[in-house]
């Protein structure tokens, strides 16, 4: 009577609360098992043994009476507009619960008893059944939570700047971070309870991705906006938390004197991006962010590239620069499709198309790793050791027309 799931459904299992509903389905054989009530709420590492620690979010659970299994169940999910992973509110629970009704139960009996009779660990299971036979198929998808997946690629594309029932940060906010971006660090990198650092975090989107997902969170800005009063008013060069205390750091910088943040003079968003100035800046914040990380632990930068004036300026690659250049290692790089530029309009791309010059596409989203202590070193010590391939192999390689050396990329 515990249930498991990996990492990819973590934010699902996490947000259980003790005495939700479950249902549990069988993919392979497409049989959906109910009725199961949550004796816990859902968590890491219940027991961190089980299934060999393959399924750490982990939620124990009761039977709500005897359990039927009801056949050909994702045909039943798809035509209620639910899946696997669909946190249900009271309405869609309901419906579904319907399905498990036993026939000489009233209907209104049978809603009471989910929430409130005490099932018993060593329920029956029933035989399996059809599920037409006391529920009405109806589509609830309006009552289902939607919960962000975590992205595959390393190409990162999100239609809208927020997702779910609560609103992150302020899309009206320019320069606003698209939250599910935010949600896949957290949920890639990071534990529940674990500790995030946004220094700049504009219009709160990082604190507000972070406190839906149980992490500890932060958020500073040189300029808080009105009405967030849990944005702490500080300058992202000098950070005021102890050493190595951090989980991960968040960072969606200004990308040049682009957009007038406001009027603070210690906004590094006043400073151009064609000046070695706005570098230097930024690297402080980069330097003080590896230093508030543990060790091991990841910063995720977000920047783009400037073209103005005819003159294209490559920030990203700048930015990464400096970002080896103060001890960070690389995990990954990531690009992210531009969208909602305000320069997104058939007028603009008239003029890309007829100036012959491009509109920004995409940002580069780093992640870099702050070295574990034994691996700590600057670039100027980093030596390079390259692979020899021995020389008959490659010639015999090369003989057969092959490339001597293969990996996926
Ligand atoms: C791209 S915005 C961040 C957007 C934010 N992630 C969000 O979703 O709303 C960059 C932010 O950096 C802030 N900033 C600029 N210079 C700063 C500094 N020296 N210290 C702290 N914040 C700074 C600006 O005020 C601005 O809010």
């Amino acid at each position: 009577m515990l249930f498991g799931s990996s990492r990819p459904n973590g934010a699902v299992v996490t947000r259980i609360k003790k005495g939700d509903i479950l249902f549990l389905l069988n993919l392979e054989a497409d049989i959906l098992y109910g009725i199961f009530r949550s004796t816990t709420e859902g968590k890491r590492d219940i027991d961190p043994k089980a299934w060999g620690g393959n399924y750490p979010y982990q939620v124990k659970v009761e039977a709500v009476g005897e359990i039927a299994p009801i056949l050909k169940a994702k045909k039943l999910l798809r035509e209620m507009g639910l899946s696997r992973n669909s946190v249900m509110g009271r309405i869609a629970t309901l419906k579904l619960a319907d399905f498990f009704r036993p026939l000489n139960v009233e209907a209104k009996d049978w809603r009471k008893s989910l929430f409130q009779s005490k099932g018993t660990e060593e329920s029956k299971i029933a035989e399996p059944r059809n599920w037409n036979l006391l529920g009405k198929v109806e589509d609830v998808t309006a009552d289902v939570e939607e919960i962000p997946i975590l992205q595959a690629t390393t190409m990162w594309d999100f239609p809208r700047q927020s997702y779910g029932k609560n609103r992150k940060g302020d899309n009206k906010y320019a320069g606003v971070t698209p939250a599910e971006l935010i949600w896949n660090l957290v949920w890639r990198y990071t534990e529940i309870e674990d500790l995030v650092v946004d220094p700049m975090c504009g219009s709160g989107t990082t604190i507000d991705v972070c406190k839906e997902e149980k992490r500890r969170v932060i958020g500073y800005d040189i300029s808080p906006p009105k009405g967030r009063n849990d944005i702490i008013k500080n300058d992202a060069r000098k950070i005021p938390l102890e050493t190595e205390t951090v989980d991960l750091v968040f960072i969606d910088s200004p990308y040049g004197d682009n957009i007038k943040y406001n009027n603070e003079p210690a906004n590094i968003g006043n400073i151009s991006a064609e000046t070695n100035l706005f570098y230097d800046q930024l690297e402080i914040v980069m330097k003080e962010s590896l230093r508030i990380l543990k060790p091991g632990k990841v910063l995720g930068w977000l920047i783009g590239d400037q073209w103005v004036k005819k003159e294209f300026t490559p920030v990203g690659f700048k930015v990464y620069d400096r970002l080896v250049r103060s001890g960070f290692d690389t995990v990954d790089v990531i690009c992210i499709n531009r969208r909602g530029q305000f320069s997104h309009t058939a007028p603009w791309f008239n003029r890309a198309r007829k100036f012959n010059f491009y509109l920004r596409g995409f940002k580069y989203l780093f992640i870099m790793r702050k070295p574990q202590e034994a691996e700590k070193q600057t670039i100027q010590d980093r030596k390079v050791s390259w692979a020899y391939y021995p020389r008959e192999k490659s010639v015999q390689n090369a003989e057969k027309g092959k490339e001597s050396s293969q990996s996926p990329s």
